[in-house]
């Protein structure tokens, strides 16, 4: 079974002119190479529960059940808290994106509901059990790893990058 997605310590290219390379230490990962990492951390639990949905009702694979019911709520809660403690400050200095950090935050919260209500399934599933609506099932996993894949998209191509160039300053 998969691992999570670790962030390496790497050398920033934008380091001399980022905003925030400041919180950046020697050797660690940079804030944007950690935050990368996390999404795509994320990302990958949303294709292995892409996988259990389209093997829904008769192939279930129970393993990827189980990985996923343990990955999805440590994944999901460390990605939030780190983007909301590191990214979304820098983000949001500039008032004109308070509307847009709202829409972001009250996103975290339902993505968080619905995952602790798939992680009871998932695991009930892994463990053996059986689904009464398969077609429910897939319904639901479909919605959230979706709005997880656009929430991502939104924040690969419209956070990281301004808080990268420092627009928020201007
Ligand atoms: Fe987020």
């Amino acid at each position: 079974m998969r691992k999570p997605v670790r962030p390496e310590p790497t050398v920033c290219l934008a380091r001399p002119d980022c905003p925030v390379a400041h919180d950046c230490a020697p050797l660690q990962p940079t804030l944007c190479t950690a935050m990368d990492a996390r999404h795509s951390a994320k990302l990958q639990v949303c294709d292995v529960l892409e996988a259990i949905a389209d093997s829904l009702p008769q192939r279930i694979d129970r393993h990827a059940c189980l990985w996923a019911a343990a990955s999805l709520l440590p994944v999901l809660r460390d990605a939030q808290a780190f983007e909301e403690r590191e990214f979304f400050p820098a983000f949001g200095a500039d008032n004109r994106q308070a509307a847009t950090l709202r829409r972001l935050r009250a996103e975290h919260v339902e993505d968080v509901a619905l995952a602790e209500e798939l992680t009871e399934t998932l695991l009930r599933l892994g463990h053996g059990g059986q689904e009464a609506n398969p077609e429910a099932l897939g319904y639901m996993l479909r919605a959230f790893f979706e709005s997880v894949r656009r929430h991502v998209a939104f924040e690969r191509e419209h956070v990281v990058p301004i808080v990268r160039r420092g627009s928020f300053r201007g």
